[in-house]
């Protein structure tokens, strides 16, 4: 019910792993500029989405429940490389230099603290800007410092803590990794090659009272020792990987063929990128996070167990290409091979010349922004409803994730109608 849900009063921190990177100062700039009205908040959900209400009348998801207003909004984070969030904006090449002159002094005024980094977990990145640790528990424990600070130097009332920095090498779940208990041991016992830099900023966050949210698809918060801290602090967890472009479209078009009965034998994506992101990912333990990311969406929405005729055989296979010259650019093709009516073969090409940062910013703004309603809601522990801004959407050991955009888009409006204590107004909803 709304009167359980806290106001939004004072400010937010939003504190961002990876500040200087694409994704995090092309959210930074665009929030800004929307809050000085210079911009829409376009691709938002939580700035322009209207829900239809019990009474059939629609209004703005903000109006519903309360938001966190942009203008208190404060951001800050970690990065390996010491630029100012202007520099680090030019140097990522999404955005022309007018539209980061338009908030210039603000960006210029978000220097990163020193990352917590571990060569070992990117080897493609090569920064200065790092914290001295002694082992990963002393790596939370600055990390939990830095929250602190942070959150007294610019007086907030709360802070969200996002992952928006670079894809870390694969890892599978281990023992580490399944209670509380085993992960704090491993993390005092210095287990480098099992607790990457992504957990102990998740750990720290959640220690100290703020929500995690996983931008990249790292292992980091979804194991049962994590959703154990999140239940012993309280706190919601969401992500992972943010679902912009090649995965959004897949979730889309699967569900139409399913929907239609129609076969699929292949599925064929690739993609060139040149950013950074792309660089790190050209390192084979680093794509293959992503690629178990990206792989997992089509199985979950085909369910070949209940349809063997029409999905039993389907050879999916991604790729992404480093290619400097795009930049942020990414071409994503996708050849998709369906079958109809007594079996007759046809083809589908999709090419999507997408800008993966524009895509990426508005899902990392209303992840921040739902996570922090959750919080006020006393909602801990995985977000599921937020599935819809994932490409891999967590979920614990008794329920599958769920895919398709267009169910995940009704958990959103179902959480939001239940948090003021509505129902849906009826099927055509
Ligand atoms: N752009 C998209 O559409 C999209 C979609 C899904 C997921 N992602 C993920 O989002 C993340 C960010 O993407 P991007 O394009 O901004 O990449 P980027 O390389 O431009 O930015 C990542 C930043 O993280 C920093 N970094 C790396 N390790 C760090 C650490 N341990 N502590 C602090 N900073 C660290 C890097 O220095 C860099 O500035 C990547 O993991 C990417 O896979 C992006």
């Amino acid at each position: 019910m709304k009167e359980d849900i806290k106001p939004a009063t004072g400010r937010l921190g939003i504190l961002i792993v990876g500040v200087g990177g694409a994704v995090a100062t092309t959210f930074i700039t665009g929030t800004l500029a929307a809050r000085k009205g210079m911009v829409k908040a376009i691709g938002s959900i939580s700035q322009l989405a209207k829900i239809k209400m019990a009474d059939k009348k629609e209004k703005l998801i903000k109006d519903i429940v309360p938001l966190t207003d942009l203008n208190d909004i404060v951001f800050g984070g970690w990065d390996i490389f010491p630029d100012n969030a202007y520099e680090a904006a030019k140097c990522a090449e999404v955005l022309k230099e007018n539209d980061l002159n338009l908030v210039r002094e603000e960006l210029e005024s978000i220097k990163p603290i020193t990352a917590a980094f571990d060569h070992n977990w990117a080897k493609r990145l090569n920064g200065t800007h790092i914290k001295q640790t002694a082992s990963r528990w002393d790596m939370v424990e600055q990390i939990r410092q830095d929250i602190r600070n942070f959150k007294s130097a610019n007086h907030c009332e709360r802070i969200v803590v996002l992952w928006a920095a670079s894809t870390e090498i694969y890892i599978p779940l281990s023992d580490e990794h399944q209670s509380l208990a085993a992960l704090e041991k491993a993390m005092k016992e210095n287990k480098t090659d099992v607790i990457s830099p992504s957990m102990c900023y998740a750990y720290a966050a959640l220690t100290e009272g703020a929500p995690f949210v996983m931008g990249a698809p790292n292992l980091c918060v979804d194991t049962p020792a994590m959703w154990e801290l999140a239940e012993k602090t309280r706190m919601p967890i969401a992500g992972k990987d943010f679902k912009s472009g090649q995965t959004l479209m897949k979730t889309v078009l699967a569900p139409m063929f399913k929907t239609r009965m129609l076969g699929v034998s292949g599925w064929f994506s690739t993609n060139i990128l040149g950013n950074r992101d792309g660089e790190v990912l050209d390192d084979p333990d680093n794509f293959k996070t992503k690629e178990v990311s990206k792989l997992s969406v089509i199985d979950n929405i085909f369910e070949p167990e209940k349809y063997p005729d029409l999905y039993g055989d389907v050879y999916h296979k991604v790729r992404i290409n480093y290619y400097p010259p795009r930049k942020d650019n990414k071409e994503a093709w996708d050849n998709i091979d369906i079958f109809g009516w007594m079996g007759y073969p046809m083809e589908i090409k999709v090419n999507f010349l997408c800008r993966d940062s524009i895509l990426a910013a508005p899902i990392a703004l209303d992840l921040v922004l739902f996570s922090d309603l959750a919080m006020r809601a006393g909602m801990w522990g995985i977000q599921t409803w937020l599935s819809f801004f994932c490409k891999s959407p967590m979920h614990d050991n008794e329920h599958q994730p769920v895919h398709d955009l267009f169910t995940q888009w009704r958990m959103i409006k179902e959480t939001i109608r239940s948090m003021v204590g509505e129902q849906s107004p009826g099927y055509l909803d």
